[in-house]
């Protein structure tokens, strides 16, 4: 019996660590079909340590406090929460800094475990606008970053990070404390019943199970945001990191923005193409992210290895969602974010292909860029902790006549 013994789970997860604690991505193809909303059973989870136990009738006195460089400590109840300040809803993608590991980890070891790519979701998250709780606090002058504490105690402390306060108070940055996802209550493996959503930037600034939001002058020293989240240059080898803490007390190496990423979920890596069944034309198709709000603003395919380049649809589901904000039908208190600007949600490209043009190609690659011509790179760069992989990504078919 395990300490998340409390916490229902899909069999359809795929673990991707031992029994405990629980990391999972659900397989590529179910993640795809479920679209735009990823329901919260096949929503990736990341978690350190064991889920805390929340009851349902303690949700209303589940307690945060607002801390450190502040002229106005708050201790706020769930019940407060939910009283006295307005939510909002956004759609919102997380991805763990570690989506697609796998394809480092066999070019060479780093010191983390194999996510494929589904280690990525979106669902629509409800919440209170984090600038609106630590304007009330009242930071003082000199505070330059929130630190964020979770209710999971680990083998090195309670899980937490940090990131910056100019980027809570600014609305358009979408940071919430959320309590619901696609209008239901958080799950156990999601942070019931309060957690931090920061959109554009990696899951694991996110942090569940809130308890604490601490103001400081300096970045978190909380052991994970210091070991965790960072890509170090690239010579720095598992040796070296361990013996040498100087690496990661560089706050310069911590990582915020995504990068832009994409994955390919038809076909599938090693799928087998039945020429005498197969249509006349195939839809490759997949998913893309930018980071920081910044849209993907093209998908490009080769079956040449790179050489060539087609260009992919791209369908912004977030902007019909954008469209019902603006119809006040789906979303609920006020809008602050300026759509036009942002996108933090996952987009989906496809490209039909004929067949005939698969016969001479056993390799299939995207690549997208975003607005700010973000491009992902042909080539892996490998780092220690093995996050944000983000190389032109590859399936390999085999036709059969
Ligand atoms: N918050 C707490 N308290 N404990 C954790 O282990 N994991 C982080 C972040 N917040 C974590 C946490 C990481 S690394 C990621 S990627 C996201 O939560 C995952 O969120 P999810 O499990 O809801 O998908």
């Amino acid at each position: 019996k395990t300490p998340d013994a409390h916490v229902p789970r899909d069999p359809r997860l795929i673990r991707l660590t031992g029994a405990h604690p629980f990391n999972v991505e659900a397989p590529l193809s179910d993640l795809y079909n479920e679209g735009f909303l990823t329901s919260p059973e096949l929503f990736y989870v990341r978690n350190h340590g064991a889920v805390p136990e929340v009851k349902d009738e303690e949700i209303p006195d589940w307690e945060f406090t607002v801390e450190g460089l502040v002229e106005n400590p708050l201790k706020i109840t769930f019940r407060e929460l939910l009283e006295e300040y307005e939510n909002v809803t956004y759609p919102i993608t997380l991805v763990c800094a570690g989506n697609r590991r796998k394809e480092q980890n066999v070019v060479r070891k780093s010191n983390g475990f194999s996510w494929g790519p589904a280690g990525v979701s979106n669902a629509l998250f409800t919440g209170v606008v984090l600038g609106d709780v630590l304007r009330r606090a009242k930071p003082l002058r000199k505070a330059k970053y929130v630190c964020m504490e979770g209710a999971d105690k680990l083998p090195n402390g309670y899980y937490g990070t940090s990131v910056k306060l100019n980027w809570a108070m600014d609305p358009n940055k979408g940071m919430m404390l959320a309590h619901k996802m696609n209008g239901e209550m958080l799950t156990p493996d999601h942070g019931k019943p309060l957690r931090v959503v920061i959109p554009g930037q990696i899951g694991g600034r996110s942090v569940k199970w809130l308890k604490k939001l601490i103001i400081t002058e300096a970045p978190s020293d909380n052991w994970y945001h210091i070991y965790d989240n960072r890509v170090l240059p690239t010579s720095v080898t598992p040796e070296e990191a361990a013996n040498d803490p100087r690496w990661w007390k560089d706050e310069r190496y911590a990582i915020y923005d995504l990068n832009t990423n994409s994955a390919i979920a038809y076909p599938a890596h090693e799928e087998r193409l039945d020429l005498a069944t197969a249509p006349e034309t195939y839809s490759v198709k997949g998913y893309a992210y930018g980071g920081g709000g910044r849209r993907v603003t093209r998908m490009e395919l080769s079956l040449d290895k790179g050489k060539t380049w087609r260009l992919a649809n791209i369908d912004y589901a977030e902007d019909r969602y954008r469209e019902a904000a603006v119809d006040q039908k789906l979303f609920g208190g006020r809008l602050d974010m300026d759509w036009r600007e942002t996108c933090f949600c996952w987009c989906f490209w496809n490209i039909d292909i004929p067949v005939s043009e698969l016969k001479e190609a056993s390799d299939i690659v995207v690549r997208g860029m975003d607005e700010g011509l973000h491009i992902q790179p042909r080539d892996m760069y490998w780092s220690v902790l093995g996050m944000m992989n983000n190389p032109w990504f590859r399936v390999t078919i085999s036709l059969e006549n």
